[in-house]
C-alpha cells in the first residue's frame, strides 16, 4: 500500500442489510491481506446522517449503496452529493437484487467525482431481491465471496495504482420503469407498507426506517416519504408489516417470473 494510505473506511447505505453484509466482508478481507486497519461511515440511519460524509486522502474508501430502479436510492441524493473526498481513493460497491445494477455504478462514480475522489474500480455483487422471498435467495453465498476473494489483490492494486477507472452505465441516467405481470407500466413511487393488526408498539419499524417515515404515536402509519426498503418488514417481530398494492404486487409477480436466471457478480478495475 502506498505510505499514506492509513486506512479503509466503509461507508455504506443498506436499509436491509445485504450491501452492508458484502461491504463489511470486503473490508475484513482487504484489511487483512494489506495489514491497514478498517473503519465503519454507515450512512443508512438518520442519526447516522447527521453528518455529512467526508473522507480524506489517507483513507481508501469502499463506498457502497444498493440499486433501485437502476440507480441510487434517489430520496439518499441530498445527502450523498453533499460528501466531501479530499482526495481519497474510492472504490465502488454496487449490490442488486438479480434484475441489473443499470446507471447506478456511473452515478456513484459522477458523484465521488464530484466529492473530490479518484475511482479507482467498482463492483455489481447480487444480494437477495428485497421485494421477494424467491428472488436471488440465499445470496450472497459462497460463490460470490469468492468472487470477492479472487478479486482482492487486483483491488488493492488498483488501489496502489490509484488511477480512475470508468464505470459502465449510461451518462444520461435513467431510472428503470417497473412493469406489471402483462407488462403494463406501474408506478409504486407513492406505495407504502400497510400494517396488519395487533401492533404492540415496539418500535422496531420505527427504528429500522432510513428516513424516519413511520409515525412513532402509531407504527401502522406512514406520513412520510416511503422508499420501498423493506427495512420496516424485516424488522416487525409479528411481521405485521408488508405490501399490498395492487401494481406493487403486479411488479413483484413480473420480477419473480423474470429473473431465474443467477447473475455474477462483475468487477471494472484497472
Ligand atoms: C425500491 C427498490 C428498487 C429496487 N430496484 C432494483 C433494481 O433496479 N435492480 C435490481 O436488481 N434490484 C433492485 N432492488 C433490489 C435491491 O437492490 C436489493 O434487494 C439490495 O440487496 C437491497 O440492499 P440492502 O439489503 O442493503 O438494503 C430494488 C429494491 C428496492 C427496495
Ligand atoms: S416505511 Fe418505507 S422507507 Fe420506512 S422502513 Fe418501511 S419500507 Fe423503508
Ligand atoms: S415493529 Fe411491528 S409490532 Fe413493532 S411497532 Fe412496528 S408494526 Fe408494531
Amino acid at each position: 500500500m502506498k505510505s499514506n494510505a492509513k486506512r479503509f473506511v466503509l461507508a455504506d447505505f443498506s436499509p436491509a442489510g445485504s450491501t452492508r453484509k458484502i461491504g463489511i466482508y470486503l473490508a475484513q478481507k482487504l484489511s487483512q491481506t494489506s495489514g491497514l486497519p478498517w473503519e465503519h461511515r454507515p450512512f443508512t440511519l438518520p442519526k447516522q446522517r447527521q453528518e455529512l460524509l467526508g473522507f480524506d486522502e489517507d483513507s481508501l474508501v469502499i463506498f457502497a449503496m444498493p440499486v433501485y430502479a437502476g440507480r441510487i436510492p434517489s430520496l439518499l441524493l441530498p445527502y450523498v452529493s453533499q460528501m466531501k473526498g479530499e482526495g481519497a481513493k474510492v472504490f465502488l460497491l454496487s449490490v442488486y437484487g438479480n434484475r441489473h445494477y443499470d446507471d447506478a455504478l456511473r452515478e456513484m462514480e459522477s458523484l465521488c467525482v464530484h466529492a473530490g475522489m479518484t475511482v479507482v474500480g467498482g463492483a455489481a455483487l447480487i444480494a437477495r431481491h428485497v421485494f421477494s422471498d424467491t428472488i436471488a435467495k440465499g445470496r450472497p453465498d459462497d460463490k460470490d465471496y469468492a468472487a470477492l476473494d479472487d478479486h482482492l489483490e487486483a483491488i488493492l492494486d488498483s488501489f496502489k495504482k490509484g488511477k480512475h477507472v470508468s464505470m459502465p452505465g449510461k451518462e444520461d441516467l435513467t431510472y428503470y420503469q417497473p412493469k406489471g405481470v402483462s407488462g403494463e407500466s406501474v408506478s409504486i413511487i407513492s406505495v407504502k407498507p400497510a400494517t396488519k393488526s395487533g401492533c404492540i408498539h415496539c418500535l422496531q419499524c420505527v427504528r429500522s426506517c432510513p428516513i424516519g417515515a413511520i409515525d412513532e404515536e402509531d407504527p401502522s402509519q406512514v406520513p412520510g416519504k416511503c422508499m420501498k426498503c423493506c427495512a420496516c418488514v424485516l424488522a416487525c417481530p409479528l411481521k405485521l408489516k408488508h405490501f399490498d398494492d395492487e401494481g406493487f404486487l403486479s411488479h413483484l409477480g413480473a420480477l419473480e417470473e423474470k429473473l431465474k436466471e443467477r447473475r455474477e457478480p462483475e468487477f471494472f478495475l484497472f
